[in-house]
């Protein structure tokens, strides 16, 4: 361990130059302008597989962007960890918000900015550097790894169910790690055992059959944008609660020990405000923070357009309004059903004097693992020994779909292993990554590894 821990010490600056290489890579999954971007970054993560000693590397095509398996099976008797984690990054958009050009690694401070710096490529980074870290000082693993490294994560996954479902013996494994999420805080390393889930949905109303002069026709039709509007406005009641029929029909309760565990979390409602930018925060009535981020389902605008959106002023009343809505969803509610509530409720509420079309974009689950499981232990040990400190047990309000996929098809539970941090602007402008969390990532990661098997009787 010794010699591997100092390897990790004298090579860091190799490894932020080969992330930076990583970073460069503008694997935009959701554009279709970046499709060639995508595959290189595909090949990319093939080539550092290889590189690092991992055997059976190959890319997967997919009806979409393609999967990347490697792995590393020598380890006898001993468990196989099945690594997951996506190297797609979101749209950069708004572009000009950006301090330094997104695909531009900088350092800052004690951070790196860039997209995927942490979400998610910086942390597959820190495991393909824990996994050639070991190799390379103790010629091989403690554990059996296969990894599968997918390019449609922030699209949903859409091909990965059945790339899982026709590649089950290839993927056997005891357990998932997953390292895509964030620690507690700085310098709060923590084990995260609970994602929300997700239904998004896109509204389009239409008025009149075309454009209309807003002088000749206004007065006389209702504007869908307005129609929209009252739409959206009427999701939330006072109290803040979502008003879609049957919405909280299946939520599970927190029970008493879990929400008596939140409040024991190190929290502070005015800070996290100030941090945020918000002059007050806004939830459902009768729950702190916390249970509404991780415990409790939510429905957000996410985008709202329609009319005349260009320089100066032009006077219609428009066609057509469009909004797109995601729900996030706690156990036991399911993302199926929740869109089918979702377009019965604005089926309902909507006015007489527009159309409506309501389509479901994606969804994905949402997922407890269990805490108590030896994958979990280690993780715990492992999080000590990288930074130094005990790590807390969290929950998550964002969603990993594929880990309730991967308990379904694989009868695998997952270990999320985050080494991001929550204000780390993922899928925002000055994505970043801290430096220590990134080294201690790999520290953490050398150590998940080396001490699995003793957690594994
Ligand atoms: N890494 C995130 C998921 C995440 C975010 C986990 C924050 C824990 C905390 C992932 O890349 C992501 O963005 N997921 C999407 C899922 C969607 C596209 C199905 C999300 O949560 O919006
Ligand atoms: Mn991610
Ligand atoms: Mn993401």
């Amino acid at each position: 361990m010794e010699k591997i821990l100092s390897f990790v010490e004298s090579n860091k600056d190799r490894y932020l130059s080969e992330l930076k290489d990583f970073l460069r890579i503008p694997s935009v999954s959701s554009q279709s302008d970046h499709n060639k971007d995508t595959r290189v970054c595909a090949e990319w993560v093939e080539n550092q597989m290889r590189t690092i000693g991992m055997n059976n590397v190959q890319i997967f095509e997919t009806p979409g962007h393609p999967v990347v398996y490697g792995d590393w099976l020598a380890a006898k008797g001993k468990p196989t960890v099945l690594f997951y984690g996506h190297y797609d990054v979101q749209p950069v958009d708004p572009v000009n918000l950006w301090t330094s050009p997104p695909f531009e690694a900088t350092i800052r401070g004690e951070n790196l900015y860039a997209r995927g710096a942490a979400d998610d490529k910086g942390q597959v980074y820190i495991h393909l550097k824990a996994i050639e870290s070991y190799m390379k000082n103790a010629g091989s693993l403690p554990v059996n790894i296969k990894m599968i490294i997918e390019g449609e994560e922030e699209v949903g996954s859409a091909n990965l169910d059945n790339f899982v479902k026709g590649h089950k013996d290839l993927l056997k494994a005891d357990l998932v790690l997953i390292s895509d999420s964030s620690m507690f805080a700085r310098g709060v390393p923590s084990v995260c055992y609970g994602l929300r889930g997700l239904s998004y949905m896109e509204v389009e109303l239409t008025g009149p059959k075309s454009d209309l002069h807003s002088g000749s026709f206004g007065g006389s039709v209702h504007n869908p944008i307005q129609a929209l509007s009252e739409i959206i406005a009427s999701l939330h009641d006072k109290n803040g609660r979502v008003t879609v029929k049957g919405f909280y029909n299946d939520v599970r309760s927190l029970t008493k020990a879990e929400r008596s565990a939140f409040t024991k979390l190190p929290w502070n409602d005015k800070n996290y405000a100030k941090d945020l930018g918000v002059k007050q925060l806004y939830g459902e009535k009768g729950f702190t923070t916390l249970e509404r981020l991780w415990a409790r389902p939510t429905l957000e605008c996410n985008g709202i357009w329609g009319g005349y959106t260009g320089e100066g002023a032009k006077t219609v009343l428009p066609s057509k309004a469009f909004a797109k809505i995601s729900m996030r969803i706690v156990p036991d509610q399911t993302s199926e059903k929740i869109g089918r509530l979702f377009e019965q409720h604005v089926r309902r509420i909507a006015p007489k004097t527009v159309n409506v079309k309501v389509q479901f974009l994606h969804g994905g689950e949402p997922a407890i693992t269990p805490i108590e499981s030896p994958g979990v232990k280690a993780a715990a040990t492992a999080l000590q020994k990288g930074f130094g400190k005990k790590p807390l047990y969290q929950r998550e309000g964002g969603s990993i779909p594929i880990v309730v996929q991967f308990k379904k098809i694989l009868g695998l539970d997952t270990v999320l292993l985050g080494f991001g941090l929550p204000d780390e602007n993922a899928h925002a402008p000055d994505e970043f990554i801290n430096l220590d969390n990134f080294f201690g990532g790999i520290r953490t990661s050398v150590h998940f590894y080396n001490e699995l098997p003793n957690y594994w009787k």
